[in-house]
């Protein structure tokens, strides 16, 4: 998971739209280069596409089900579910047709409502005949959505599907996909540029002896999703990572802590070097009062064994008490707690005891929360107001996590 953007190693939602060419079989290498990125890949194709490539080879090749009707899912709003998580649409091939009604913002099947519901980058990847791509309607509708933003990847010059060539190819499956992780990481703007970010993320490990230690379940996906955004939106970037389960994110200053002292020994000395201070890391809130310099041996302890326990110090409460006028600090909440208004309680007794600006509430459990790719997260203010709901992956919710701090 390289060539994602930035380079970051991040899990990006992708919207696949496949419309009703011809090329419609190159799409399968483009839903398979992402899937092989490491993304995750929802396919909409439209009834014309369907009639090149059937929905098993979608669903196969995407890992993911398929949804082709405007009326299926109707409870979950899925017309616009799809489009409002999307970190990424790429439609591919597009026909003269499917960039007439997108210039057009015509809404009338799946793929339409998706991508009329989303803010996400829209890349598109024109193949038609060279008459098609050359008559003055498509030309006006190509600098419609270029002018919206769109990014237009080809279409080349070659052998067409009859007899002809000339300009109208789908490019290739590997140059759309360059081209659309290329899209999503500038589409946003350098809005942290001359920032300073510092961002813990993974989860301490307290020694008991060399070889054990007390540790949990975070796998740093979420800090390592903002600091990789945070860096993709311009900001100088420092993060401390504790033992992270996912690849460190590139283009960013990586210092390491092993245990919660570590942690805060770290992040205390490089506070006051920067603007915004995110506390992803889940920070052990005891260690064993003493570290064995052996490894404890089960014939000198018998059949129980006890350890003793000390408090650690609480890192973001302290580095809120100490920041420097103007400094922004947020810390976050992994709350078990099932009933909604309980856990946002629990979220506000939680900021004020730790003094922070904000607090990213999230539940977590045996499989929620800890090294899936989605995150469902309230933001609290000091006064304890919710002030962003952010679903989706972990990069679209670092993203609006941002998007307060701008
Ligand atoms: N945190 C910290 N130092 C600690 C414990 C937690 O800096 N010793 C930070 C975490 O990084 C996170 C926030 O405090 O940003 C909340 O962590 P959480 O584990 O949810 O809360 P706790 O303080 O451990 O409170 P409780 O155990 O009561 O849930």
């Amino acid at each position: 998971m390289t060539d994602t953007p930035a380079g970051t190693g991040a899990t990006l939602r992708v919207v696949v739209g496949v419309t009703g060419g011809i090329a419609a079989y190159k799409a399968v290498g483009v839903v398979r280069a992402l899937v092989l990125a490491g993304h995750d890949v929802h396919v909409v194709p439209t009834a014309g596409a369907l009639r090149f490539v059937g929905r098993p080879t979608f669903e196969a090749i995407s890992r993911n089900p398929v949804e082709t009707d405007l009326y299926e899912g109707v409870a979950e709003v899925r017309h616009v579910a799809l489009g409002q998580s999307a970190d990424l649409i790429i439609v591919a091939p597009a026909t003269a047709n499917s960039i007439a009604k997108l210039a057009a913002g015509l809404a009338d099947d799946l793929l339409g409502t998706t991508i009329l519901a989303s803010t996400a980058p829209v890349v598109i990847a024109p193949a038609m005949h060279t008459e098609m791509w050359q008559n003055p309607s498509t030309v006006a509708n190509i600098a419609t959505l270029a002018a919206r933003g769109i990014t237009v990847v080809g279409p080349e010059v070659g052998q067409l599907t009859g007899t002809d060539a000339g300009a109208g190819r789908m490019s290739e499956p590997d140059a759309i996909v360059a081209a659309a992780l290329a899209a999503a990481s500038t589409a946003n703007t350098a809005d942290l540029a001359g920032r300073r970010v510092l961002v813990s993320a993974g989860g301490t490990r307290e020694p008991i002896d060399p070889v054990r230690f007390l540790g949990n379940r975070s796998s740093g996906l979420q800090g390592v999703a903002i600091a990789a955004a945070a860096a993709a939106r311009g900001a100088d970037v420092t993060l401390v990572a504790a033992h992270l389960e996912v690849p460190e994110p590139q283009g960013v200053r990586v210092l390491h802590a092993a245990t919660a002292l570590d942690l805060q020994r770290v992040m205390t000395a490089e506070a006051p070097a920067h603007d915004v201070i995110v506390m992803a890391a889940a920070v052990a809130d005891y260690r064993p009062a003493s570290v064995d310099e052996s490894k404890i041996k089960k014939d000198a302890t018998g059949h129980t064994l006890t350890l003793e326990l000390v408090q650690n110090p609480d890192v973001l409460a302290g580095l809120s008490l100490d920041r420097p006028a103007g400094q922004v600090v947020v810390g976050f909440a992994a709350e078990t707690e099932r009933d909604d208004s309980a856990l946002l309680e629990l979220g506000r007794a939680k900021i004020a005891r730790k003094g922070c600006d904000y607090l990213v509430v999230n539940r977590v459990g045996w499989s929620e929360g800890f090294t899936v790719a989605d995150n469902d997260v309230r933001v609290l203010d000091a006064a304890g107001a919710i002030v962003v709901e952010a679903v989706g992956t972990k990069t679209a919710v670092a993203h609006r996590i941002l998007d307060l701090l701008v």
